[in-house]
């Protein structure tokens, strides 16, 4: 059998669909750069018709990025695929993929108008022809035709197995069979896929592909067993961001394809150095943590503690490390940034992290480097990362906080004032809260006269002592468009009303995107 693996990244769809943030169309189109640098073979740049700014995030990298195949997802229905079909025109090698749900609860649940049938069996026969319509309309705009079966996991096998066959006659190069739900468990997974290869009618004429999600934990084993069952693509997300639990992680599929090839015995076109960056674009972006002792890119993934385990890799790295930390990106000898760091040094750190910038715009992080750096004893990637965004893909200031009080103590109520500059108007405002934070950002919201919603919160100290520096992500939401606010400072009550206008910013900006877009 063939032994070449492809790898579908779907940290644009699937990923950022789930990461309750939207990223603008620059922003995407910065990772899926970093993407086709690290060598996957296929990029899901997004879902075109569910909004006009994924339609123009598609397009925008169909034009831009010419090496990995560029896709765009899309229900089986003909007017979605005719518009994915628009968004990845001008892709030099363009997929749509498409399809729906073939498990029962799918079917009796998501397609229960009667207009679909009334019993299940009429339901599924009407599913089928969805199906094959579907792939039929996908292949007048290209060739690459990707079918998924959603909820493959809990399917019943043989009308999967119909369904299957009917999209390969009507054109589908390659089959998705996701486990949608993370349900299935390895060996069971791995045997669907050998049944698929070995019963479907010629399925040995496309590439299957696996699509795991992570709800018990079993994305990454399941995406694996599935490929030693005889699957040739992989689909997973940077740091396995996705719906609910996330997707399989990306890096670690990759790694135990790589650390494990005398088991597998399978070839990538992956650069796994560009690891490291890739990870901590996307968490940046998103505004996401990595947690430490996450597979592969977690900060402590090659730290050793215990002194039996030190002295082990002290006389022989391989006692206690399977991967090389090099192998994945992590930097070899780590620069720490300070004040006294030059242009030279901040240069390097940023390739390291992906970013390559031309002379003037690479002196405008640098200012703003020596600023932050003379507020704290070491900038850290994250900090960069927000320079960068702060300075190189700037959002228009049209929120400004010029004046903000706050008064808490025992026995009194939590108050704020704000002055807030919206555009040419001033408005002054007091609010009271649970506490400073939540009366600061009363006092905004009732200034900004904007129904946001703050979904998510979170801080984090970055140095140690009492001039710690404390970040602040939070996660702002309006009619259903959420975006990741973030701001720095000694004081953590002014990094709050920092990320918060920061926040009310890139809405504002996420909303004019969406107004030039329509
Ligand atoms: O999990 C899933 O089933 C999906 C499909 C839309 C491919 O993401
Ligand atoms: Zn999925």
């Amino acid at each position: 059998m063939n032994n070449r693996l492809f790898i579908f990244d779907t940290t644009l769809r699937d990923g950022e669909q789930a990461a309750g943030t939207r990223l603008g169309s620059a922003d995407k189109l910065e990772i899926a750069r970093q993407l086709s640098r690290l060598g996957v073979d296929i990029i899901e740049a997004g879902f075109p018709s569910s909004s006009p700014e994924d339609f123009e995030a598609v397009s925008l990298i169909a034009r831009e990025i010419t090496e990995p195949v560029i896709c765009g997802l899309s229900r089986a229905v003909a007017e979605d695929i005719q518009i994915c079909g628009r968004a990845i025109a001008k892709a030099r090698r363009p997929r749509i993929h498409t399809g729906l749900g073939v498990s029962d609860i799918h079917v009796i649940g998501k397609f229960n108008d009667d207009k679909y049938g009334k019993t299940l069996e009429e339901k599924r026969a009407t599913l089928l022809k969805m199906a094959v319509n579907a792939v039929k309309v996908a292949r007048d705009f290209t060739n690459d035709v990707q079918f998924f079966a959603e909820d493959a996991g809990r399917a019943h096998r043989p009308f999967l197995f119909e369904v299957l066959e009917a999209v390969i006659d009507a054109g589908a190069t390659v089959l998705n069979i996701p486990d949608t739900t993370g349900y299935a468990i390895p060996e069971q997974y791995g045997a669907l896929i050998r049944d698929i290869c070995s019963k479907v009618k010629n399925s040995g004429k496309v590439v299957i592909s696996v699509h795991c999600h992570d709800d018990l934990g079993m994305a990454v084993a399941n995406s694996l067993a599935g490929v030693k069952n005889g699957a040739r693509q992989v689909e997973g997300t940077i740091n396995g961001i996705g719906e609910r639990a996330g997707n399989a992680a990306m890096e670690e599929i990759v790694m135990a394809i790589q650390t494990r090839q005398d088991y597998f015995c399978l070839k990538t076109q992956m650069k796994p150095t560009e690891f490291y960056r890739t990870s901590r674009m996307v968490a940046a972006k998103l505004g996401m943590t990595i947690p430490p002792n996450k597979a592969v890119i977690g900060g402590n993934a090659f730290s050793h503690s215990s002194g039996i385990h030190v002295d082990g890799v002290l006389k022989e790295r391989q006692t206690y490390e399977i991967i090389n930390p090099e192998d994945v990106g992590f930097p070899a000898s780590r620069i720490v940034l300070t004040a006294r760091t030059g242009h030279a040094g901040v240069k390097h750190r940023l390739e390291e992290l992906g970013y390559t910038f031309a002379k003037e715009e690479l002196d405008q992080v640098y200012q703003r480097f020596l600023k932050v750096a003379d507020k704290k004893q070491e900038v850290f990637d994250d900090d960069l990362a927000a320079i960068v965004r702060d300075e190189i893909h700037p959002v228009p200031e049209i929120y400004r906080l010029d004046y903000w009080n706050t008064s808490t103590g025992k026995g009194t109520i939590p108050s704020a004032t704000v002055r807030l500059s919206i555009g040419k108007d001033e408005v002054e405002i007091a609010a009271w809260g649970d506490g400073p934070v939540d009366a600061l950002f009363k006092a905004i919201s009732m200034a900004a006269n904007k129904p946001v919603e703050l979904k998510k919160y979170e801080i984090k100290a970055v140095t140690s002592g009492a001039k710690a520096m404390g970040e602040v992500n939070v996660q702002l939401e309006e009619s259903g468009v959420a975006v990741t606010g973030y701001g720095a400072s000694t004081d953590i009550i002014e990094a709050s009303a920092k990320a918060y206008i920061d926040g009310l910013n890139r809405l504002y900006a996420v909303r004019e995107e969406r107004d030039h877009a329509l």
